[in-house]
């Protein structure tokens, strides 16, 4: 139980909050991936339907993820243990479910997967909802490893501009450039601990002197840096080829995939489904307002996800390169695009520094989660977490990072896998990267929406919003479009459509459906 409580930190004011939770949300998933998917998935039809995901399903959650933080004042595994009814029905038929999968497997000699499911049954049939804050904290120690590894690179492509060794003619030089530096052990991983160790820095000084302090340094910052190169990007000649490959609406483009891959995208993206920003709301007092504080992080991810295409596709096309997925477009062709351009060095400086900032801003954020727990479940004082955490996770990256492109050097963990689970098909990096984005974020999603609809219940969760957003709760929407929202009339106390009754039907109903179908596809179960 807490024993912080009484002298938990707070943000010193809204902007504070809302620019860390904006620097959560804007990352490495915005710069490097978003651009890159909308190109693929039909462009504007495709933005369409990223906005529908963001609007009907990630705003909802985020504000269930504000409200259980700052209700509970309190990390996830505390929101969920402070809020958990004794027993639960819903989680002992969870718990029982999985539990007879685990010896159905066994009965099929499927020893490791068997064992797995039969433990992770009984867990839930003890803890109950309280394993879904476990698995917040758990995602955040997985996610920022692989992604410390990533930004780590980023660090070190920064140091590579600064010092010219960027100087492509052709992407395959590139290419060759950057097989080398990630399998250099010392490369990636002293990286990777210079990324791990400006994290430990800042986590450590606490909440207001740490991450607020440098969210409002950094986030001007990456703004600024994005603006200048898209101005840079958009005039150079022929840009608009690239402009129209990125977002021309290609609607025959729209199918199942794409839309799931949207979900994906907008969990991953507004960082949902671990309890990142129910940490954040932890550290919230009951004036601020949780409706518009989503509505500004949502709003700020969307719009630096958008026109971080525009300073990429035209700078790419205007060169006449093919654009290429994730790290081969930013790690590869990118640099050979900047060495055309006149000062070539100066904007691949400013490209990679912009994406170590999106990434530190939102590292920051994965470490607080697990600090938070320390801190709060098991009284530990805020700078030993940090240090511990950041150091288990180092290590857990390093693994990553010296696996990136195949098991060869860590033979003896693949082995183990093998003999456990039968098989392994992918590295050990892209294991952590799919247990995380595909299966813990989603399952996180769905449960913290089904725990806010039906076990905790929407009215106790409009109860906390409405501290700070009265008009969340009570305003007539469709008087709130027309304008009408303060004559006295639109405002009777009628069953009417307000905003506070939508959320509810999203949060109950659509959000953990679609959610569910997500997740069903993404693991292969469905389609
Ligand atoms: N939102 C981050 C991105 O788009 O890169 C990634 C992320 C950060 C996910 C924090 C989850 C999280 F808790």
């Amino acid at each position: 139980m807490s024993t912080t409580t009484a002298t938990r930190e707070q943000w010193s004011g809204p902007l504070g909050f809302i620019l860390a939770a904006a620097g959560s949300a804007v990352g490495l998933g915005n710069i490097w991936k978003f651009p890159y998917i909308v190109g693929e998935n039909g462009g504007g039809a495709f933005v369409i339907v990223y906005l529908l995901c963001i609007a009907v399903i990630g705003a909802p959650v985020m504000m269930c993820e504000f409200a259980l933080g700052r209700h509970t004042q309190r990390n996830p595994v505390g929101a969920f243990k402070a809020l958990s009814p004794k027993s639960s029905i819903l989680a002992h038929l969870v718990g029982l479910g999985v539990l007879l999968s685990g010896i159905f497997l066994l009965l099929f000699r499927c020893w490791g997967w068997g064992a797995l499911l039969i433990g992770l049954g009984l867990l839930i049939i003890r803890h109950g909802w309280v394993l879904v804050g476990v698995m917040g904290v758990v995602a955040g120690f997985t996610i920022l490893a692989f992604y410390s590894v990533v930004a780590g690179w980023t660090l070190g492509y920064v140091w590579k501009a600064i010092s010219g060794q960027l100087a492509f003619t052709e992407v395959a030089a590139a290419k060759t450039h950057f097989g080398h530096f990630i399998q250099n052990p010392a490369w990636a991983l002293g990286c990777h601990f210079t990324f791990m160790l400006l994290c430990v820095l800042i986590v450590y000084r606490g909440i207001t002197a740490g991450i607020e302090r440098w969210s409002k340094i950094l986030m001007p910052l990456l703004v600024l840096i994005i603006l200048a190169l898209i101005i840079r990007s958009l005039t150079l000649p022929n840009a608009m080829v690239g402009v129209r490959f990125y977002l021309t609406p290609d609607f025959s483009k729209i199918n199942t995939d794409s839309v799931l891959i949207a979900l994906g995208q907008a969990f991953f993206s507004l960082s949902l489904g671990m309890g990142a920003m129910m940490t954040y709301g932890s550290y919230l007092d009951r004036k601020a307002n949780l409706f518009t504080s989503t509505l500004s992080v949502v709003g700020l991810d969307t719009l630096i996800a958008l026109i971080a295409g525009l300073a990429i596709f035209p700078a790419v096309f205007a060169q006449g390169f093919n654009p290429d997925a994730g790290p081969g477009l930013v790690f590869q062709v990118l640099p050979t695009v900047f060495n055309q351009i006149p000062l070539g060095a100066f904007w691949a400086f400013l490209f990679f520094v912009l994406l170590l900032i999106a990434a530190l801003t939102s590292g920051i954020s994965l470490l607080e989660v697990a600090t938070a727990y320390f801190v709060d479940e098991r009284g530990w004082p805020r700078r030993r977490a940090v240090v511990v955490v950041g150091g288990a996770i180092f290590i857990l990256g390093s693994l990553c990072a010296i696996s990136v492109s195949d098991w060869a050097r860590l033979e003896w963990i693949h082995t183990g896998l093998v003999q456990i689970f039968g098989t392994t098909k992918a590295s050990f990096f892209d294991t952590i990267d799919n247990l995380s984005s595909n299966w813990f974020l989603p399952l996180g999603g769905l449960f913290i929406s089904l725990f806010t609809g039906w076990i905790w219940g929407t009215k106790y969760a409009l109860d906390e919003i409405r501290h700070g957003s009265s008009n969340f709760g009570d305003v007539h929407l469709i008087s709130l479009i027309a304008g009408l929202k303060d004559d006295p009339s639109h405002n009777a106390s009628v069953h009417v459509v307000t905003l506070a009754s939508l959320w509810g039907i999203f949060i109950r109903f659509i959000s953990p459906v679609a959610v569910l179908i997500a997740f069903l596809h993404t693991i292969g179960w469905l389609g």
